[in-house]
């Protein structure tokens, strides 16, 4: 259904530096118009320098929702009125609703992730997932994987550190979390069901690997973050693993803010069109 914009016409958008490769304003675009919402949703690029300003001209201008995406997830948190209770954990903002002029911050990365995996065959065949990285998403993974209901996560970074801070807060939740050495990798894959990648390894088509990728064994079901077929995922098909991009996980995560927002969860025939909008 399309509309005529008014004085009605509510704000969305998303900030993000850069922000002009984001599929959001198509996607969320179609859901609005899909529910006969009369609201618009913009791409803002934002510089670093700017963030306090431009959240806090989200009341000063009235904006009903966000997203937020890099690198201003971890900036936003404290300009914010309140958040919600993921964040104490997950540390990062993807998503703001403007309550009345009140700033609440939501992350719905973990539910993507979540929502992901619960709909692949493998999903209750995972018991020890291997987790790389440790950057603003892994938290978020991690999350969604103790939910899961995930028994083992086996974590390791390029700096150690990182890992051990995440492993450190998310104790006690139900999974045992273990911090490996990022150059041992090799050594548990054999006890591995499920590897993921969070790094940003792979973006490029010249990145190293990040492990021995021939060590994949057919059983594995490979996760990768970004959103396209990196050397990782490649070598998985080639191996015959079940496998899965980021495409999924930036699907859920916009379906869950749009229901934040609106309070509408959509059917499964629009989010299969919005998967295709995604794709494509
Ligand atoms: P941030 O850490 O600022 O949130 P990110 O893009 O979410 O950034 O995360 C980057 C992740 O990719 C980190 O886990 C990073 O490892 P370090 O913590 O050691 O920096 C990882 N990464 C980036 N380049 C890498 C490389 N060449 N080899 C291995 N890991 C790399």
């Amino acid at each position: 259904m399309n509309f005529i914009l008014n004085g009605q016409t509510s704000l969305y958008g998303i900030f993000g530096y850069p922000v002009r490769h984001s599929k959001s304003p198509t996607f969320q675009t179609y859901l609005f118009q899909k529910y006969g919402i009369n609201a618009v949703y913009v791409p803002f690029e934002i510089h670093p320098d700017y963030i306090k300003d431009a959240v806090d001209s989200i009341k000063i201008l009235g904006i009903k929702g966000l997203n937020i995406t890099v690198p201003h997830k971890e900036a936003v948190l404290d300009y914010l009125d309140a958040t919600s209770d993921e964040i104490k954990l997950i540390k990062s903002v993807n998503t703001i609703k403007n309550e009345n002029g009140k700033l609440i911050g939501y992350n719905t990365d973990w539910f993507g992730f979540y929502e992901s995996i619960r709909n692949n065959q493998l999903y209750n065949k995972i018991k020890t997932v291997l987790v790389i990285g440790a950057g603003g998403s892994t938290r978020a993974i991690i999350f969604a994987l103790i939910k899961l209901g995930v028994k083992n996560i086996l974590l390791t970074n390029r700096t150690i550190s990182k890992a051990e801070n995440i492993a450190k807060d998310f104790k006690n939740l139900g999974s045992q979390i273990s911090v490996i050495n990022f150059n041992e990798i090799e050594k548990y894959l054999l006890h591995t069901d499920m590897i993921i990648n969070t790094t940003s390894v792979g973006l490029h088509d010249d990145d190293n690997e990040l492990f021995n990728y021939d060590s994949l064994q057919k059983a594995h079901f490979v996760f990768e973050i970004i959103y396209k077929d990196t050397k990782l995922i490649k070598k998985a098909k080639e191996k015959g693993c079940i496998y899965q991009t980021g495409h999924e996980m930036l699907l859920y995560q916009g379906i869950k803010a749009f229901e934040i927002w609106t309070g509408i969860y959509p059917d499964e025939k629009t989010i299969s069109e919005i998967r295709e909008l995604i794709i494509s």
